[in-house]
């Protein structure tokens, strides 16, 4: 055990939402506030920098758009399940998020005229996306890095692995984390921590996400007795590249693409007449596997049958502006141009609506403790998000839980004590049980058939029969993993331990989805239950917890916010 680190506030996470948390609590404090923020990642690898198309906000009320709509488009995307004064409070506080960015020096895409350029997206019934080109996500980061080197206060610790969150008497009391190139274990202690890991994407094996989203920081909250909120709630991106899963920005789309069966026909047309293309992404994603199940899509490799993303009638100069990223990725992995030739793609998990349950403020039920982005379930999204909403989600409830956090820190709140007989005992657990075992089982088999499990029983399409099957292989692979074996008994970036932690996480949360998904019996957003394949207001206008206990989730459940609009049918 080495030297116990204290920070004002400590952030888990250096994606957008824990960097626009660090910014504002620098920012509000007037750099007073000591800030610590740990990541597993080199800040710049934090996957945030891959989102592409766009961050929503209502930018021209005089053109047309309006916050009652980008609230509705959010609340009828969401099937309904989102807490409609989220939603509300979203709408109204997004655009001065952008002018914020715009002003710490984001190259927003422009309009001919100068002003900030938006473009349409999936379930948005105005042009809502400001945009920069298909790398947007990058671009926000790049903003919030150099704006955060402004403020001297703050102590990155890139490359630290978190183990365990510690909770005392209903207040944060610390947490734990590995140095990842010396091996050291760290306590950590702080008056507040905002929680900002991102999601879960790695739980699949055709996913859009970077090798390090594996949920660390949900297990752990969990595991220290946070609540997870609407948890089997999971989105499948309509256009992930055969056959790596590399996400094609629904921007293809938003700037004109069209899906296309093997027969070359728009498909769409038969299952949002409307919207076609730009129909939300989980009946878009229906789709799809609605059509390749019927033997009308391609025949790709292993298993992973597609249709096509047609973009060869917009004309190379559109391509070239609007979406370099996505051509750069189609000649480099696939080689061939979209500009010429139609893209192989088909759905992808991509988004975790749920996450830790958190109130409008983004606060948790742990004095102390908030948090933020695709790790936390504020229920903006509900069953399903729409497209842009998530980077704008990190955004703003970063900046609400650095504003919450420094208030909290303000008001005198004391610095905990250290607790350090609950770091020795995990740093034994970990430097003693888990890098001492030398069982037969390897961590990455157990991962991969982890993944090919959830590709393919908790996918776009579920069945009890599917999802009791998922469970039970989820059951297994836990009690294999009691018998691992680290191969690697160096100290300095054990890949083998850090791996094996994540796995342990991995199946820690594949338990809660699955069995979160085999209790709701509806279909809602994107949890589509071939046995229930309609939504039952009557039963399920609810959001799910879990909580954890030795034996496995425990269940409860709490209403929907409903301010504005009840429930009625999607049509699009
Ligand atoms: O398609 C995309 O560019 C993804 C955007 C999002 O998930 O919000």
């Amino acid at each position: 055990m080495e030297e116990v680190f204290k920070h004002d506030l400590i952030i888990l996470g250096s994606g957008l939402a824990g960097l626009r948390a660090a910014v504002e609590a620098a920012r509000m404090s007037e750099g007073k506030l000591d800030i610590g923020i740990i990541s597993k990642v080199q800040l710049m690898r934090s996957h945030s920098v891959c989102a592409e198309g766009g961050t929503a906000a209502v930018m021209r009320p005089e053109e047309g758009d309006s916050f009652d709509l980008h609230a509705w488009d959010t609340v009828k995307g969401s099937d309904f399940l989102a807490d409609q004064d989220v939603v509300y409070r979203f709408v109204n506080e997004m655009p001065s998020e952008i002018l914020q960015l715009d002003h710490w020096g984001i190259p927003w895409s422009r309009r001919d005229s100068g002003r900030i350029n938006q473009r349409p997206f999936g379930g948005h019934s105005y042009p809502r996306a400001v945009f920069a080109a298909d790398k947007t996500g990058f671009y926000e980061m790049q903003t919030l890095y150099d704006t955060l080197l402004k403020y001297g206060n703050v102590i990155r610790y890139d490359e630290y692995f978190a183990t365990a969150l510690f909770i005392e008497g209903g207040r944060f009391q610390g947490l734990s984390a590995i140095n990842m190139h010396t091996g050291d274990f760290h306590g950590f202690v702080g008056k507040g921590l905002i929680i900002a890991s991102g999601g879960i994407g790695n739980l699949y094996g055709f996913t859009t996400y970077s090798q390090t989203v594996t949920g660390d920081g949900l297990a752990m909250a969990y595991r220290a007795g946070l609540p997870l909120e609407d948890l089997e709630f999971l989105q499948f991106h309509p256009t992930g590249l055969i056959p790596s899963g590399i996400l094609m920005t629904e921007a293809c789309r938003g700037e004109g693409g069209y899906l296309r069966n093997v027969n070359g026909d728009r498909f769409m047309e038969k299952y949002a007449a409307s919207k076609m293309e730009l129909a939300p992404r989980d009946i878009v994603s229906r789709s799809e596997m609605t059509e390749i199940l019927a033997g009308r899509g391609s025949k790709g490799p292993r298993g992973l049958d597609y249709v096509h993303l047609d973009l060869t009638h917009l004309g190379a100069e559109k391509i070239k502006e609007r979406l370099p990223l996505i051509r750069e990725v189609c000649i480099n992995f696939i080689g061939i141009d979209p500009i010429d030739v139609p893209v192989p793609i088909r759905p992808v998990a991509h988004y975790l609506m749920g996450g830790i349950e958190t109130d409008i403020d983004g606060a948790t039920r742990t004095k102390g403790i908030w948090a933020a982005g695709e790790t936390a379930c504020v229920s903006l999204h509900g069953a399903n998000r729409l497209g842009t909403n998530s980077t704008a989600e990190c955004l703003l409830w970063g900046k609400i839980t650095g504003q919450e956090a420094v208030k909290y820190i303000g008001q005198g709140e004391k610095m905990p004590e250290a607790p350090m007989d609950r770091f020795k005992d995990e740093d034994k657990r970990i430097w003693e049980e888990m890098f001492n075992k030398n069982g037969s089982e390897s961590v990455y088999t157990i991962k991969t058939e982890l993944r090919t499990t959830m590709d393919k029983n908790a996918g776009v399409y579920r069945t009890s029969e599917g999802l009791q099957a998922g469970l039970n292989k989820i059951m297994e692979l836990k009690k294999r993993f009691q018998n691992i074996g680290i191969k690697d008994k160096s100290h300095a970036y054990n890949t083998d331990l850090t791996s094996a932690l994540e796995v342990e996480n991995m199946l820690t949360l594949a338990e809660v989805f699955v069995t979160g998904a085999l209790n709701r019996e509806e279909s809602r957003g994107g949890h589509a239950r071939r046995d229930f394949p309609t939504r039952d207001d009557d039963k399920w206008l609810k959001h799910t917890l879990a909580f954890y206990s030795e034996k496995g989730p425990k269940f409860d459940f709490k209403p929907v916010n409903i301010t504005t609009w009840k429930p009625i049918e999607r049509k699009y």
